[in-house]
């Protein structure tokens, strides 16, 4: 049963953008619009257009013709968190909570409810503003697919086939040269990306951030394929990937964000110790935010395109609070609170990395069925 009291819904993309967000803004105002009569509103920039008021109402125009397109035409932040904002006062960031003036705008814009698009940060944020009192219902998204509770996130399969695409490539030029390619792929703390990608690719060594490595043994693999005679190594390294006893490789540190780490230089680390240690000539790509665009899989437009149907049909059957998930293949939801600030890692001895050794495929902890 629709639920009376929906009729102005604000809609949003938080954290950092991915290919299907477009798909789901889409799903979502179409649906709202034609199917429920809604006033739908795009909240602009994430979480900062809730915390400085700025927000449109949208029309099914504004939505065409965006399905196949990367990115979010709402545009996105993955630094504004309403319980904690930093704002730069004094040569310093001063973190604040704005809740009590995005509860205001929510007012000034007559919005009955929200649907927040994100990751664990977003959906952090949002389990503090439905315990504020607002009607709330979500959509997961990431390329990293670390969140609990979904099969699966939209975004991911269009970033592994962007790294599997380059680590494709890569193969050609590291043959040619007789040289050792490590390519660092995104993820966080989790190596699905990585992991996924390196076995589309047949990468001859995978490191991911729940398989802590050891240089001796990644460095004796590529040793032992060239004196077979192989021409070439390919490293996928997941950025979070660490050498075990050793601690994660940190780019920079963003004060300003709720989630001020950022991860990076695990791929040059490898590639200097293989050079190092075994006189291969050896070479590092860091493919960074490349995998975060592009036109979004078959895949991740039909995903999100249901979990966004989802999402409306939850918030007009009153089920707040909710997210709009894939479990076990079927579209189902679970409360936010269940993923709200919490990742997903790949299990230990999952089927995957069996298979990949059972190939011969190193992960670097001295174990890789040859
Ligand atoms: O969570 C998505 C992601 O692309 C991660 O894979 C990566 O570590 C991070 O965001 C990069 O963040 P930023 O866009 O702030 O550099």
């Amino acid at each position: 049963m629709a639920s009376a009291s929906i009729r102005r819904v604000g809609v949003l993309t938080g954290g950092g953008d991915c290919p299907g967000l477009n798909a789901v803004i889409r799903a979502v105002v179409k649906t709202g619009i034609y199917q429920y009569g809604l006033e739908m509103v795009g909240i602009e920039d994430g979480y900062l257009g809730l915390i400085q008021n700025r927000m449109h109402l949208m029309t099914p125009e504004e939505v065409s013709n965006i399905l196949t397109v990367g990115g979010t035409v709402l545009g996105a932040c993955n630094k504004a968190n309403p319980a904690s904002f930093a704002t730069w006062e004094d040569g310093k960031w001063v973190k604040r909570d704005v809740t009590d003036e995005v509860i205001d705008h929510c007012r000034q814009w007559q919005l009955d409810a929200l649907v927040i698009i994100g990751g664990d940060g977003t959906m952090a944020g949002a389990a503090g503003l439905i315990e504020r009192g607002m009607k709330i219902v979500g959509v997961p998204k990431t390329i990293d697919n670390d969140l609990p509770e979904t099969d699966m996130t939209f975004g991911h399969d269009t970033a592994v086939a962007t790294a599997t695409d380059a680590l494709d490539k890569i193969h050609t030029t590291a043959s040619s040269h007789h040289r050792v390619m490590a390519m660092e792929i995104m993820g966080r703390y989790a190596g699905w990306l990585a992991l996924r990608a390196g076995v589309a690719s047949g990468a001859d060594v995978i490191l991911i951030p729940e398989i802590p490595f050891d240089m001796d043994v990644v460095a004796g693999k590529c040793l032992q394929r060239s004196k077979r005679g192989k021409r070439f190594t390919i490293i996928a390294v997941g950025e979070g990937a660490h050498p075990a006893g050793g601690e994660m490789i940190v780019d920079r540190v963003d004060e300003s964000s709720p989630d001020p780490i950022r991860l990076g230089g695990v791929a040059r680390y490898v590639a200097d110790e293989v050079e190092k240690r075994t006189r291969l000539e050896s070479r590092y790509i860091v493919l960074g935010h490349v995998q975060r665009g592009g036109t979004p899989t078959a895949f991740d437009r039909v995903l999100a395109t249901m979990l966004a149907y989802n999402a409306v049909e939850l918030l007009m059957a009153g089920r707040f609070g909710e997210l709009s998930v894939l479990k076990d293949g079927k579209v189902d939801s679970v409360p936010i609170e269940a993923i709200a600030g919490k990742i997903k890692t790949v299990p230990l001895d999952p089927p995957l990395v069996r298979a990949a050794k059972a190939v011969g495929t190193c992960f670097g902890d001295g174990d890789d069925g040859t």
